[in-house]
């Protein structure tokens, strides 16, 4: 009999952009003729960098050749090129990393519901509401407890077993100080807990006093492992591919008491049910780091950091409480006139046809909160925020 694994039962009905899409379905139906603007699930817009492209063609080239045709990437962790490339950019803002520590794969969703696959399933999950629900659900599913606790740990348990961390913050764009950062890797170290941490929005950082890797805070090699995508930082949520830096130092214990490095549990994990992301994807994403990629992608990021800057400076006139926008792609704001995260979302998409992501989708302290992506075009931005104001009126 092949029996369910239940834990599924404990799981909200639906994912929350799925039942965002089905909201957005529905409306659609009813009104064909209306073009929503869509501010909700964070998906970029403008295209891969010239650079990536060039590359990833190139490298589809040498596919189609048999003298430089490759078929599995036996090592399953990607290839040295670019495992070398992030481990440079890493270097350049001060996080000690080594290539080999470095995991290819197809993104920061799938890493960071699979990584706990090497973990007990006994262990709790400290998660830090509201939060990428990606967190909370994949616990779930593997059996974990959950517990909440606010971006800065005010009201921390005394057990601590796994932490996720995401800085910048999705939803709300907030992000760590090297302080605040630090006084986690504390109380990780001080509990014998591990760290994920989820950097996908690092490359939005402005300010250059704020971390952009767990790993630039001192100790935290031994209680942290890093999950990052060029999803959001090079437009590849259609190209997939991210990554996941676990340090060599970091130790997992084993139930006699004795340890084995996390390091090698994933890469034993990854060998058995991952086969490694293609290789012109690889080439392309190598390509995000060269010079000419880097300035191409920030041309990109710049573009959405202006729309982020309109949104930003429309909730300052309308006097709404927000933050996120500076170090991030969202922007997370309270809902006008108290209405409710969902009711929010239907009167924005009925009232002004746009879409956005309700605050309680990611946890119970985003009810009553709103959040809007910057990854839109210029002119769509302008229009929401037009029509925002209007509606507010
Ligand atoms: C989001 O909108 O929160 C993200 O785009 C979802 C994701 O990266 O999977």
């Amino acid at each position: 009999m092949a029996k369910m694994n239940e834990n599924f039962l404990n799981l909200k009905e639906s994912y929350l952009f799925i039942e965002i899409s089905r909201r957005i379905g529905e409306f659609s139906a009813k009104n064909p003729d209306v073009q929503l603007i869509r501010m909700g699930i964070g998906d970029v817009t403008l295209p891969l960098a010239p650079a990536v492209v060039q590359a990833g063609k190139k490298a589809f080239d040498e596919m189609g050749v048999k003298s430089t045709f490759r078929g599995y990437d036996d090592s399953g962790r990607g290839y040295d090129f670019l495992r070398e490339a992030i481990a440079g950019y890493y270097k350049g803002f001060g996080a000690e990393i080594q290539s080999d520590e470095i995991f290819i794969s197809d993104g920061a969703k799938s890493d960071s519901g699979n990584i706990g696959d090497i973990f007990s399933d006994d262990c709790s999950v400290i998660v830090t509401d509201p939060a990428y629900p990606v967190y909370v659900d994949s616990s779930i599913m593997g059996g974990r407890g959950v517990v909440f606790t606010d971006f800065l740990g005010s009201d921390l348990p005394e057990k601590a077993d796994l932490i996720y961390l995401c800085s910048p913050n999705n939803p709300t764009g907030a992000v760590y100080t090297h302080e605040q950062l630090k006084k986690w890797v504390d109380y990780a170290t001080a509990k014998n807990a591990v760290i994920i941490y989820d950097a996908a929005y690092e490359s939005f950082i402005t300010q250059p006093d704020k971390p952009r890797s767990i790993f630039q805070i001192e100790g935290s090699r031994n209680c942290s492992l890093e999950i990052c995508s060029l999803s959001k930082t090079a437009g590849f949520t259609g190209t997939r591919c991210g990554y996941t830096i676990i340090p060599k130092e970091l130790m997992l214990t084993r139930s006699d008491g004795s340890t084995a490095s996390a390091y090698s549990v994933w890469s034993r994990r990854q060998s058995t049910k991952f086969n490694g992301v293609s290789y012109p994807v690889q080439r392309a994403a190598e390509a995000v780091f060269s010079p000419e990629g880097q300035r191409q992608i920030r041309d990109n990021i710049a573009i959405y950091q202006a729309n982020a800057e309109i949104m930003t400076n429309t909730l300052t006139e309308l006097g709404v409480e927000f933050s996120g926008g500076i170090n991030s792609p969202y922007v997370w704001f309270k809902c006008p006139n108290n209405m409710d995260s969902w009711g929010f979302f239907d009167f924005f998409m009925e009232q002004a046809n746009v879409v956005g992501t309700p605050g309680e989708g990611f946890g119970k302290n985003g009810a009553g909160w709103f959040r809007l992506t910057a990854f839109n075009t210029r002119e769509n931005t302008q229009e929401a925020m037009k029509r925002l104001k209007n509606i507010l009126k």
